[in-house]
């Protein structure tokens, strides 16, 4: 089979709250985009690429990735998921049913090359696939619904952060996206939706600096990483 890579990249970033959306941001001279593009197209297990940008996108064109003939554009949908299924709708043409897909955050500019390498190796020959994820390192309280009251605190050794790159065969993703979708399920993430299909994807531990850039201060934290890598 092989490996396709996804970067869902048509969000907003309302919690960013800047001019535009935090994707175009700079960090450094680049785009956390195109940062976070090239240390995915480093590795040259990919056979194609395609970015879900945003229907009143204007930055696209000013990067570097679109210049790069390896990627290909299509436009995201309203959330997360429908935005990845749209670019698996755009693959249809050339991918296989069994080949794999990854889907990586635009907003994750600080994934190692390693992190990225052992996902592929680890699962190469799993049956499903599965995500870079990491232990949770905080002790973790439970609440009633909307409360301040602890319950309870959760035994947090067997939980898990997850983070992207996620990874999976193409129909399998592609199915298990549209009937979460159409289920009303609230996919968060693709392993959710592989889930809720019944499958049981696996775990790579990744490093925890794989930081979703989200809120202001997550720019000068990635900035950090970015500059120690
Ligand atoms: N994303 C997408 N399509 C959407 C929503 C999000 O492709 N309709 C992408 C974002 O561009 C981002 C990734 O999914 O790379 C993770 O989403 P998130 O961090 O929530 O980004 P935003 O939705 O842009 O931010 P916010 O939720 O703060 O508005
Ligand atoms: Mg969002």
């Amino acid at each position: 089979p092989r490996y396709w890579l996804i970067v869902p990249a048509a969000g907003s970033g309302q919690r960013m709250k800047a001019d535009c959306p935090k994707q175009y941001l700079r960090l450094g001279q680049r785009f956390i985009l195109d940062i976070t593009l090239s240390c995915l197209l480093d590795n040259a297990a990919f056979a194609g690429c395609v970015v879900a940008t945003g229907p009143n996108d204007q930055w696209w064109p000013e990067t570097e990735a679109s210049k790069d003939r390896r990627i290909t554009t299509c436009i995201g949908g309203a959330e997360r998921a429908e935005s990845v299924l749209a670019a698996l709708d755009a693959l249809s043409d050339r991918a296989n049913d069994d080949d794999w897909v990854l889907v990586h955050d635009a907003a994750r500019p600080c994934l190692h090359a390693d992190d990225l390498a052992h996902l592929l190796t680890e699962l190469k020959n799993h049956p499903v696939g599965g995500l870079l994820a990491t232990p949770v390192a905080d002790t973790l309280k439970r609440t009633g619904p909307g409360s301040h009251e602890v319950e309870a605190t959760v035994d947090r050794r067997d939980l898990w952060r997850a983070l992207t790159p996620q990874m999976f065969r193409f129909l399998a993703l592609k199915q298990a996206l549209e009937s979460a979708i159409n289920s009303g399920y609230p996919v968060t993430d693709e392993s959710s939706a592989i889930e809720f299909a019944g499958q049981i994807p696996c775990i790579v531990e990744g490093r925890p600096d794989n930081i979703k850039v989200t809120v202001p201060a997550d720019l000068a934290l990635a900035g950090f990483i970015l500059e120690r890598k």
